[in-house]
């Protein structure tokens, strides 16, 4: 059997149910291992999708596709906060975040940012520190009556010499 071919594209306007239904996957069934099902369903639930989908056209999206299946995307605002990075449950450790990470930051370097920040959740922090983020604090999220406790975490850019 030929190996899954993973790659990465832009996101088009028509992706935000595809992103949606990624985003909750993975923070039902991946992230459920660090927070109660209450904390879960105030992060998953009561998305508002006109919301989700003007955020991700505003900032910079992408998606990761294994063959033609939707595997991960990642978003990154102007002032270089990784806002989003969620990876299927079927695609998990094979390394669709690190590539997802990767597009980020050179598009990051692109633009002259220097330090990439994100709030990281228990569940990224591992995949975020074995990427070269360090936490800056320890802080919780109110969302929806519960407090989900994540991490302020950045990672400083070095001048690779690339140009736009
Ligand atoms: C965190 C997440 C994005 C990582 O995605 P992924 O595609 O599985 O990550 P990768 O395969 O690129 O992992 C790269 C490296 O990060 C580290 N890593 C990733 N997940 C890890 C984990 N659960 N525990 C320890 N290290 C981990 C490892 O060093 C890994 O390399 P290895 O698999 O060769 O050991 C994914 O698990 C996810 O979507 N989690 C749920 C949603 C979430 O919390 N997202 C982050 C929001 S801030």
């Amino acid at each position: 059997m030929a190996p899954d071919t993973l790659g990465i594209r832009d996101y088009r306007a028509g992706d935000a149910e595809i992103t949606l239904a990624l985003f909750r996957r993975a923070v039902r069934e991946v992230a459920a291992r660090d927070y109660t099902p209450a904390q879960l369903e105030a992060w998953a639930g009561g998305i508002d999708r006109a919301l989700w989908a003007i955020t991700l056209e505003r900032q910079s999206t992408w998606l990761a596709m294994i063959d033609d299946t939707p595997a991960g995307f990642a978003s990154l605002n102007e002032h270089g906060h990784l806002d989003m990075l969620f990876v299927s449950p079927d695609h998990q450790r094979r390394g669709v975040a690190s590539a997802l990470l990767s597009v980020v930051e050179q598009a990051a370097q692109r633009r002259g940012i220097k330090c990439v920040t994100t709030e990281a959740s228990l569940t990224g922090r591992p995949f975020f520190k074995a990427r070269g983020f360090d936490v800056v604090t320890a802080q919780e999220m109110k969302r929806r009556g519960e407090v989900l406790k994540n991490f302020r975490m950045e990672k400083v850019l070095h001048d690779t010499g690339a140009t736009a």
